[in-house]
């Protein structure tokens, strides 16, 4: 019996170092990792002093009331002025900040001049109907660039913003901007999704009929859609175009409160994650131009994600615009109106970096590969990846396929509530291996413990903690202090629990293993889930797998697979027995799984993340357990159907 809290199982021995024309040119040297080390807050300051302060800070990090930290305390600063004004005072103002790309076709350049103009306007709009620093605004629209307006709108005048992914219910809706007591929501009539308008406003309105404190629904008109009216609303063109077009901003406090983000977690009450001002933006900052790598004068910069998530607002909006991006904003699904969307927009604005997660990596490898090579690609220089551990095999493909086995592949380990990448290689220094987020960016500290939090040391596995506070940590729960506490500093003193499984390899590169709550315990020997996907997946005719423990008399639990096939594999028992063997190959006999179920989809959340739970039904044969939250309800039904014509192999 190993002693490791997790079984380190899978083993990697390829490994890509970056090319020595990337590494000449890389905004990140080995030497950051140097600096860091010397003194840490040091370099954090300098960090900080690349944003454009207006009254300086006197205290680095204040950790005295732990684990609620003060960074830079003292110090003011705007952070729309950082993302827009003092680009266009350096002579910017021509460069465009988002290239916009409607699911229809439409487009749409916006400068760093332009943009100015237009946060002003939201800003002074915003004003205009009582809005105030510290008040909370909902923001629910789809991916248009008045989404980025309104954000930076409200942390240009201190007003804190909610930002609700546009695919969430009412329901959902209402209890967020309850929770928060918003007083205003900014939405629209509707986005367009899969070729057709996705209606957004009767999700509002019905949400507001439960919530006094909203004032008024601030409406961008995008789609044209009918939509119902009452007295609340106020369309953004009347209000907005009016406005004057210069707004004189305030600096705030570094610890001044820029927004909340409700994580969607797939129980309990949804966590409003707050983030401040200063060690958020000079976190998210630093991380954007040293991961990615950004060339602010010649870079095209695209990270697919929805600003309803975190990885929305730290890269679509404040990281890429505090360095002064070029981005590409893109409001549809991959597959509208054809499966070689995303690849046509990279060859038509000549995408130079692609931030993107592991669920749309797979998604792409089973339509395969021919539609990516109808396309030119060659602008790209630099890949992402971000929100889930992405399998090897996943990687060696985007690595291949998209990236033309010459793009270094950052893949970025983070969450809703670090605000900013942590662990990631730098793509100019790091010989990185598939599937491994590598390491603890310079300033950022991180170990993977054991039960008694004692380090695992290199070729163990156990949990991922961070022990020492970083810039962009939350700043607690909003309105649920102890909760903070409890949720994430309870565990071990002193330690911030992630969550997550991660082992070190031999080389002490760190492996994310998934969530703890998900490792399964098979006869005694704790499996991560992610390590027996990978399995599955490294096998040709795999593209996507999921694992769940499921209830066993002899071993505890045992391992339940589901599967889907590559396009163009037919299923059958002979596949099935295969990849059990595969997976007995791959990592040992003990991580064979008990049965495998191929299926067409896998149940997923909004913003991709595997409800196991709903799989962990299936496996022990319960009833469906609650699919709200779930991106598309009807694929249960599917994999019901996909149950009873394929039953796996047991033995
Ligand atoms: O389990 C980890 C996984 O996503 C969780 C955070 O989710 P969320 O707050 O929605 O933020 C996602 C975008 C930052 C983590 O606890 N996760 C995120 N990135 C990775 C990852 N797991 C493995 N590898 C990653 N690169």
């Amino acid at each position: 019996m190993s002693h490791d809290a997790i079984e380190n199982l899978s083993h990697e021995d390829r490994a890509f170092a970056p090319s020595a024309e990337f590494a000449a040119q890389a905004n990140a040297t080995a030497a950051l990792y140097d600096e860091a080390a010397v003194d840490r807050l040091a370099f954090w300051d300098k960090q900080a002093r690349e944003l454009q302060w207006e009254t300086p800070w006197h205290t680095t990090l204040d950790w005295s009331k732990a684990p609620f930290a003060t960074w830079f305390d003292g110090g003011k600063l705007n952070v729309a002025v950082n993302c827009v004004d003092r680009h266009v005072a350096a002579g910017h103002g021509d460069q465009v900040a988002y290239h916009f790309e409607g699911e229809p076709g439409d487009t749409r350049d916006i400068t760093y001049s332009e943009l100015l103009v237009e946060v002003s306007k939201a800003a002074n709009a915003l004003e205009s109907l009582g809005v105030k620093a510290g008040d909370r605004v909902a923001i629910y629209l789809p991916m248009i660039p008045e989404a980025a307006v309104a954000m930076l709108a409200c942390a240009r005048i201190g007003a804190v913003h909610s930002v609700i992914f546009g695919g969430f219910s009412a329901e959902a809706l209402r209890s967020r901007i309850d929770d928060a007591q918003a007083v205003l929501v900014i939405t629209c009539d509707g986005g367009n999704r899969k070729g057709k308008p996705m209606a957004l406003k009767p999700a509002v309105d019905e949400a507001v009929l439960q919530t006094p404190t909203v004032k008024d629904v601030l409406v961008v008109r995008r789609t044209g859609q009918d939509v119902e009216w009452t007295e609340r609303d106020i369309w953004w063109h009347d209000l907005v175009d009016a406005q004057p077009e210069t707004h004189e901003a305030q600096a705030f406090d570094a610890e001044h409160p820029l927004f909340i983000l409700y994580t969607s977690g797939t129980t309990g009450k949804p966590k409003g994650i707050l983030h401040t001002t200063g060690g958020y933006l000079t976190q998210v900052t630093y991380t954007h131009r040293n991961v990615f790598d950004l060339k602010p004068d010649t870079d095209v910069y695209w990270c697919t994600a929805d600003i309803g998530w975190v990885t929305g607002h730290s890269y679509v909006v404040y990281g890429p615009l505090a360095n002064r991006a070029t981005s590409l904003m893109y409001e549809g699904t991959p597959d509208s109106p054809h499966n070689g969307r995303w690849w046509e927009l990279v060859e038509k604005y000549r995408v130079s970096i692609l931030y993107t997660a592991p669920t749309a990596i797979r998604t792409f490898m089973k339509w395969g590969e021919d539609i990516p090579a109808r396309f030119d690609m060659s602008s790209l220089r630099v890949l992402g990846s971000v929100g889930e551990p992405i399998n090897p095999e996943a990687w060696m493909w985007y690595r291949r396929v998209i990236g033309g086995d010459r793009c270094p592949i950052v893949d970025t380990w983070w969450q809703t509530e670090t605000g900013a990448i942590m662990i990631s290689p730098l793509p100019g220094v790091t010989a990185t291996k598939p599937g491994s987020a590598m390491g603890a960016l310079p300033g950022i500290c991180a170990e993977v413990v054991d039960d008694e939090a004692h380090p695992v040391g290199n070729g163990g596995g156990g949990y991922l903690v961070l022990t020492e506070p970083w810039p962009s940590m939350l700043r607690g729960i909003w309105g649920e202090n102890d909760r903070y506490v409890e949720t994430y500093w309870s565990r071990w003193k002193g330690l911030y629990f992630a969550g997550d499984g991660a082992k070190l390899d031999d080389d002490g590169a760190i492996w994310l293993l998934g969530r703890v709550d998900d490792v399964m315990n098979i006869s005694g020997h704790r499996i991560s889930t992610t390590e027996v996907e990978s399995a599955l997946v490294s096998h040709p005719v795999v593209a996507e797998a999921a694992v769940v423990g499921a209830a066993d008399d002899t071993t505890g639990q045992g391992i339940v697979a589901f599967v889907i096939l590559r396009e163009g594999v037919e299923p059958g028992d002979h596949i099935v027995a295969d990849l059990r063997n595969h997976v007995a190959h791959e990592i040992g006999p003990i991580a064979k799984p008990r049965q495998i179920l191929v299926v067409p989809e896998l149940p997923k959340t909004r913003s991709g993340k595997i409800m196991r739970r709903l799989l962990r039904d299936i496996a022990e044969n319960r009833d469906i357990g609650d699919t709200t939250t779930l991106a598309d309800p009807t694929i249960m039904a599917l994999i019901g159907t996909g149950l009873t014509t394929n039953p796996g192999t047991e033995d």
